[in-house]
């Protein structure tokens, strides 16, 4: 089988090196990839964006699935577009991908359907959002963009005066453009923050998995946010009777809600969790798998993940098992100097194949010279995937693998599952 996936980073390139496990393919191409996915598979010089492209090439090259990783195109109505040309597709509809391309309408889901999330209020106007704001205790809320803004959309001032710099950048200077055209005051809620994985093909939700990454760039959780620095999972809190908690309560409700307001989902559904004294409430919902936590999963994928995402495209999910490992994974992800501010490029990397020593090595942000040479091409160079029998092994042996490599002014963060294995 043919086989495009679109997406550039590490959690293409995961995603890729597991399609290319497939007995099924016979061809895996990846737009636009980078030079792990080259290892893999071939890079076609097609942007995420440039739908047209896409599908043009899709349909030339009679591609058997596209698989569509990145929240933009999804959110965008790329699926929607593949579909209506005739190609089969793994990814949600536009409108299904609301429940992540809009904060607002996701809330209103939940509200609607009883799933239990923070309570928030939606505004327009940044007077009327800055006298609720007064109405609540300092520094109980959180400010949200209502739509996509590159996982920074989110602030969580402390002050009444950070609160309302927050609510008049996003809806007066409109930092994140249209995004922030409309905000959500939400709760802010406190506890462990899971995100939880299944796929999701209607009302049918498959074995879940769960994990939890690292959005901070400094150790101890300081600093700006980033992409994602690591992950590891499952995580040391997750328990069964959480797990059927959160099917029961989040999940399969999610994936009925989204029947009943015409928008069936069809893809991986990715819910953002914080563990409240109260139980599992939703922070957000993605509509696609996360970065960097998918580098852990495809590892944990015990079943065919081309079998899966063509059983989700042709809507017969229920026929098909997804089964995931239990074993403890931990990543580690190296970011060039500077990284999530500005950054050099074109850095030379060495140490990778002694890093496959120890762990799969997934890169993001790289390139090859066509003398072999590896180069730094992004914030997020890669990252090392370690298992072992207990958290600890999994952490040791990514953390070897990342001791293997360098490049000038490689930065990784030292405590990645650390704390899973304090106590
Ligand atoms: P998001 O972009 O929605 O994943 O939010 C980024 C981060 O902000 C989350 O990982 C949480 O740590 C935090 N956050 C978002 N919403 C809330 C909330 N309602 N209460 C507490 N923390 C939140
Ligand atoms: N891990 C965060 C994200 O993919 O949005």
């Amino acid at each position: 089988m043919k086989v495009l996936l679109v997406g550039s980073g590490g959690r293409e390139h995961a995603m890729a090196w597991k399609l290319a496990k497939s007995p099924k393919l016979s061809e895996l191409f990846i737009a636009p990839g980078n030079a792990g996915t080259a290892e893999v598979g071939t890079n076609v010089n097609i942007g995420v964006d440039d739908h047209d492209d896409l599908i043009a090439y899709a349909s030339e090259e009679k591609i058997e699935l596209v698989v569509v990783a990145p929240d933009q195109p999804i959110v965008d109505g790329l699926c929607d577009r593949l579909r209506s040309a005739g190609i089969t597709t793994f990814g949600p509809s536009a409108a299904a991908a609301r429940i992540e391309g809009s904060k607002i309408w996701s809330d209103d889901l939940m509200t609607k359907y009883g799933i239990p999330t923070a309570e928030s209020e939606a505004f327009t106007s940044s007077g009327s959002a800055m006298e609720y704001g007064r109405s609540k205790p300092e520094g109980s809320l959180v400010v949200k963009a209502d739509g996509l803004a590159a996982g920074k959309g989110v602030i969580l001032p402390d002050t009444y005066a950070d609160l309302d710099s927050a609510i008049t950048g996003m809806l007066d200077d409109a930092v994140f453009g249209e995004s922030s055209s409309s905000i959500l005051l939400a709760e802010r809620m406190s506890g462990p923050e899971v995100s939880v994985f299944a796929f999701v093909d209607g009302e049918h939700v498959s074995a879940e998995i769960p994990s939890c990454d690292y959005k901070r760039i400094g150790e101890g959780d300081v600093g700006l946010n980033t992409g994602g620095m690591g992950a590891y999972g499952p995580p040391e809190f997750w328990t069964a009777e959480l797990a059927a908690k959160v099917r029961r309560e989040i999940l399969e409700p999610a994936a009925t809600a989204l029947v009943k307001e015409n928008s069936s989902f069809s893809g991986v559904i990715y819910a953002g969790l914080m563990i409240t004294e109260s139980g599992p409430r939703v922070i957000e919902f993605n509509c696609r798998f996360g970065d960097p936590e998918a580098q852990i999963l495809m590892p944990m994928l015990e079943s065919d993940m081309l079998e899966i995402c063509l059983a989700v495209a042709e809507n017969r999910l229920d026929n098909e098992t997804v089964q995931w490992s239990s074993d403890p994974h931990t990543f580690v992800v190296a970011v060039s100097d500077g990284y999530p501010g500005s950054y050099p490029t074109g850095v030379e990397i060495e140490g990778i194949c002694a890093a496959a020593d120890h762990g799969v090595v997934f890169h993001a942000g790289t390139k090859r010279y066509e003398n072999g040479v590896l180069i730094t091409s992004g914030g997020r160079v890669l990252g090392v995937v370690g298992t072992g029998k207990t958290i600890q092994e999994s952490r040791k042996t990514a953390y070897a693998g990342i001791d293997e490599i360098s490049f000038e002014g490689m930065r990784f963060r030292t405590d990645i599952a650390e704390r899973a294995i304090q106590d």
